[in-house]
């Protein structure tokens, strides 16, 4: 037995807190005492699996489809997602596809298979607070990019000719992004695409908001390039967040690599979820997806006028996902702080800016749009008689 704790690996330490944790713990106390509590601070809305996907789920389970599948995921799931890609023009073999335990393994998976200790992945600030990690948990480092609303809070083409040194190895880009909303330009993302090609660098394009958009039909960088990663997953436009399951599209260079990767370090993506997931791609299944999709836009049109009118500074609409960054400078000079007084007084619970971002003030809040209209117009009435006291 050793006389002393041996210590844990300094990356652990290394890790800032989720500053929303302290909004969700007084959520709970709040609910705990009955005080109706308006969550706009998760990244999952309201809406519920599909019924069909629980009922495949249900007779994979009766038809005892409960052990580990092929590493790569079962056939029949991989070629449905191909077939998803076919039906948006995309030509995306079953075998460049991988699917994953979420976004966030397939987000794991290409970090791993692209990045060596010391090397740097160009990200932006601000971003998803999660992708920093999977970059360290693999021993590389995070090359911020800071962003401006004026550039969509998006890299582009010209800030990587600029900011971009021998070290950066990867590019890593959400499209639309968490916490904006906002996709890349489809001129910057084609620039970006050409720029990590010529100049010999992996890129990784995270499209798990690809289908949830609002305006037409978003491209995905597939269309661009079949020579990079794009992370696709169930947990949002197919209201799966707790199934845990996602996938990976490969470029061919990187198929055999991943799929060692993935055997290694998963075995598998849970069976019944992967089973339960093939009903996504019935054409009801689909219906459905479509009508929340609209619903949450509807909310976002809701929404956004009335924040802007409560003092709110949102800079931009986003293009999809269910989040609107608002800068609250007009309110507040510290968003941790209003959002901690705001869910004590009000029960609106809203997630501080300072998750995602390091280099902009710390005045910005996320608001997710993942409760129903009525509800929102509850918590912007909250709000408001808030902000008159
Ligand atoms: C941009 C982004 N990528 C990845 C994830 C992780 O998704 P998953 O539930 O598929 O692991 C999230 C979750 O909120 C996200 O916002």
């Amino acid at each position: 037995m050793p006389s002393q704790t041996p210590p844990l690996a300094l990356r652990v330490a290394e890790i800032p807190p989720f500053h929303v944790m302290e909004v969700v713990a007084e959520a709970a106390v709040l609910e705990a005492k009955g005080i109706d509590v308006i969550h706009l601070e998760v990244g999952e809305p309201d809406f519920s699996t599909p019924s069909d996907v629980l009922t495949a789920a249900q007779d994979a389970m009766a038809s005892g489809h409960t052990r580990y599948t092929d590493a790569r995921g079962l056939p029949a799931l991989r070629d449905a997602i191909s077939a998803w890609y076919a039906s948006q023009g995309l030509a995306i073999s079953a075998e460049r596809i991988q699917v994953t335990q979420g976004a966030s393994g397939a987000l794991l998976l290409a970090a791993a298979a692209t990045v060596n200790p010391g090397e740097q992945v160009l990200m932006a600030d601000p971003a998803y607070p999660c992708n920093p990690r999977f970059v360290e948990a693999v021993g590389g480092r995070v090359h911020w990019l800071r962003t401006e609303a004026t550039d969509a809070f998006q890299p582009n083409a010209a800030m990587l000719r600029r900011s971009a040194c021998a070290e950066d190895r990867v590019l890593m880009l959400a499209h639309p992004a968490n916490p904006t909303g906002m996709a890349v330009p489809a001129a910057e993302l084609r620039a970006m695409v050409s720029w990590c090609q010529d100049t010999g660098r992996h890129l990784i394009v995270d499209e798990i908001y690809q289908p949830l958009s609002f305006e037409g039909e978003l491209q995905s960088s597939l269309h661009l390039g079949q020579d990079h990663f794009v992370v696709g997953s169930f947990s949002k436009y197919f209201n799966m967040t707790g199934w845990r399951l996602g996938w990976l599209v490969m470029p061919e260079y990187a198929v055999s690599a991943c799929q060692k990767l993935a055997q290694h370090l998963f075995i598998c993506a849970p069976t019944t979820a992967q089973h339960a997931a093939l009903a996504c791609f019935r054409p009801n299944v689909l219906a459905e997806a479509e009508v929340r999709r609209e619903i949450l836009k509807s909310r976002r049109d809701f929404l956004i006028p009335r924040l802007r009118a409560l003092g709110f500074d949102i800079p931009l609409m986003p293009d999809g996902a269910f989040y609107v960054f608002a800068d609250a400078s007009a309110l507040t000079e510290n968003s941790q702080a209003f959002c901690m007084d705001l869910i004590r007084k009000t029960g609106v619970a809203l997630t501080p800016g300072n998750d995602f971002s390091q280099a902009l003030p710390p005045t910005w809040i996320r608001v997710a749009f993942t409760e129903t209209e009525a509800r929102l117009d509850e918590a912007l009435r909250r709000i408001e008689s808030y902000l008159a006291c």
